[in-house]
């Protein structure tokens, strides 16, 4: 399902498994989050088949991937696991593109409800979230990851 949009970015969604994809998107989760993140082809690839992983590229290069889940929680409402693009193409907006698409295509499947976790230090995340799409904070969970890994949680309404 390709989607366009004004910066040169192509945004898709991962539909199969084929080549070295599931890898790919894995080396972009470790040099965002390491440890954090879908780090290993165990996480990455169910999340590939049973959730929905959306990748970035500019100029035919995998440059970022969001993952989604649908939740217990409500109806119509997804859990949003995370977002990364690879460091060297950050800071330009091509996140604030790569969500555009994104959330204007889950809102195109019937999704009414996004929730996301965020690090309190994650001031761009954030940012993004609250001034781009309205992401409201609902919950401040202390060592919600463990010791000192705080989270936000964070609504939205698509
Ligand atoms: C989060 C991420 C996807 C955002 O993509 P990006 O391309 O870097 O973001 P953009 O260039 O579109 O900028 C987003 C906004 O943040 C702002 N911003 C940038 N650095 C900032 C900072 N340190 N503090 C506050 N706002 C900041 C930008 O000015 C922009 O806001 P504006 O449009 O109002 O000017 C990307 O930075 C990334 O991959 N980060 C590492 C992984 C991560 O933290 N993921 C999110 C948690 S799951």
């Amino acid at each position: 399902m390709p989607v366009a949009n004004k910066i040169d970015l192509k945004v898709k969604v991962v539909d199969n498994l084929t080549g070295d994809i599931a890898r790919r998107l894995v080396e972009i989760e470790d040099k965002a989050f390491g440890d954090g993140g879908l780090h290993n082809e165990w996480l990455m690839v169910p999340m590939v088949r049973y959730g929905r992983v959306f990748v970035a590229e500019l100029e035919g290069q995998l440059v970022g991937s969001a993952q989604f889940i649908r939740t217990w929680t409500g109806q119509d409402t997804v859990y949003f696991y995370g977002v990364s693009l690879l460091p060297e193409y950050r800071g330009r907006g091509l996140g604030t593109a790569f969500l555009n698409d994104i959330l204007r295509a889950l809102k195109n499947d019937g999704i009414r409800k996004v929730i996301l976790s965020v690090s309190p230090q994650n001031q761009r995340a954030i940012h993004l979230y609250r001034e781009r799409y309205g992401f409201k904070t609902v919950k401040s969970v202390a060592g919600e990851y463990g010791p000192g890994e705080d989270r936000l949680i964070m609504e939205c309404f698509l």
